[in-house]
């Protein structure tokens, strides 16, 4: 039998408690997959004396990072420790410099720094997995990177982000608070450390950013998405939703457009007839939409110890498995020196179907103001209904749009808030397509 395959952990939270409890209990099972045992010959992490739960063995310890990456004894790096710069960075970066591959759950970083490192791991011959950084234990990388070769990607979308759906499905479900939710969210660990990256949409961003390079070959440019979070969304919209007969969804969503790649976060409003629409709970799911397969939607388990801990443990077994020549391809599917310049689809130029809720005192004119300024901005309206007054006398008025440019309708929107009719802020939430 070849030699055991020897992995440096690094970090030792939820993923990483995982992913040692995984490798030790399938560890035959592995081996004989693998033709080649695989062990855990070193870990780091924060704190030394904490009690995980887990079984280290006789792996070494190392209190930095950096030096379990350089390490001489190690064949595979595996970071789980989180961050776009700091030790994560610097001790990936350390690692790939050795020669060592790297295995890695970590979006931010590579939103940030992938192009970066995919070069210094082509140039050394290393690989750099990152299954687990995208949609949790769904094996997308792979199959957008392997199994989809010779496919001209149209649109990739999704819910990449499980606490969001998580809290969305609770909220509209069982008609819990926001926060109620998040703090579940946040106990069965499925929230970043900071939660503001899951409900903000920055951790959606980062997951985006990295299939939208594989689906259009250009290099990642995360900090060009447009990004809207669910902190702002109401239990009036998703009844409002329901009523339309649409779910609300925090989608990210990246499209080839006439004028470069629309990469977009933000809630969304999806038919409730979709598929996408049944996704619920910590669930992720990413619809790939190319010429040759036609529509592919992968869903499954996407965040939480046992889910990423699945995609970490398959990408250490690919290494295991590789042999020089016999490796799955450049990090990102084209060498990192050939991804294109990103060229950024504006989002005032995205168009689609609107949802606009507007709350506006109860008064003679209102609906027909509100109509006019639909009119001049050329926006056709496929719905406009009015709720019953309230007892505090304000109106709500619901409009759905036809496909509009998002230009008109923040300049609609604008000119309807401008006018004075509006008790509280203006609710605009995007329509997707979706099957
Ligand atoms: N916080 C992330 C989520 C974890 O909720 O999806 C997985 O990246």
């Amino acid at each position: 039998m070849a030699e055991a395959l020897r992995v440096g952990i690094a970090g030792l939270g939820t993923v990483g408690g995982s992913v040692v409890r995984v490798l030790s209990e399938k560890a035959a099972e592995l081996t004989r997959q693998c033709g080649r045992p695989i062990v855990v010959a070193a870990v780091s992490a924060r704190t030394r004396k904490k009690k995980r739960g887990v079984e280290l063995g006789k792996a070494t310890w190392f209190d930095d990072p950096v030096a379990l990456a350089k390490s001489p004894d190690i064949d595979v790096f595996v970071e789980l420790i989180g961050g776009d710069e700091g030790p994560a960075r610097a001790s990936v970066k350390a690692a790939l410099e050795a020669g060592h591959h790297v295995v890695t759950a970590n979006k931010a970083l590579l939103a940030k720094h992938g192009v970066a490192l995919a070069e210094i791991a082509e140039k050394r011959g290393a690989l750099l997995n990152y299954e687990a950084a995208v949609a949790g234990g769904i094996p997308v990388i792979k199959t957008m990177r392997e199994a989809m070769a010779g496919n001209a990607i149209s649109r990739v979308f999704g819910i990449l982000n499980g606490t969001c759906n998580y809290i969305l499905t609770r909220m509209e479900k069982e008609g819990i608070s926001f926060d109620a939710c998040l703090k579940d969210a946040q106990r069965l660990g499925y929230a970043e450390a900071d939660p503001t990256f899951d409900i903000e949409g920055h951790d959606t961003a980062h997951k985006l950013s990295i299939l939208s390079s594989l689906a259009f070959g250009h290099r990642i440019a995360a900090g060009d998405i447009y990004m809207e979070g669910i902190s702002n969304i109401s239990q009036a919209d998703i009844r409002a939703a329901g009523d339309l007969g649409y779910r609300i969804k925090l989608l990210g969503v990246a499209q080839r457009t006439e004028s470069g790649v629309e990469q977009r976060v933000h809630p969304t409003m999806v038919p409730t007839s979709s598929v996408i629409a049944q996704v619920h709970g910590v669930t992720n799911a990413v619809a790939i939409e190319t010429d040759i397969l036609g529509e592919l939607l992968l869903s499954g388990p996407g965040a939480g110890g046992n889910a990423t801990a699945s995609a970490v443990v398959g990408d250490i077994a690919d290494i295991a498995k590789s042999r020089p020549g016999f490796q799955h391809g450049p990090v990102f599917g084209r060498p990192a020196k050939e991804l294109k310049p990103y060229r950024q689809a504006k989002m005032r130029s995205h168009a689609g179907g609107y949802f606009i809720r507007l709350t506006v005192h109860d008064r003679i004119g209102v609906f027909a103001a509100i109509a006019k300024r639909m009119a001049e901005n050329r926006i056709s309206l496929e719905s406009i209904r009015q709720h019953p007054a309230d007892a505090d006398e304000r109106k709500t008025v619901i409009l759905v749009t036809h496909e509009s440019m998002e230009s008109a309708v923040r300049k609609a929107v604008d000119a309807i808030t401008k006018d004075g009719h509006l008790t509280d802020k203006p609710q605009v939430i995007r329509i997707e397509r979706a099957e």
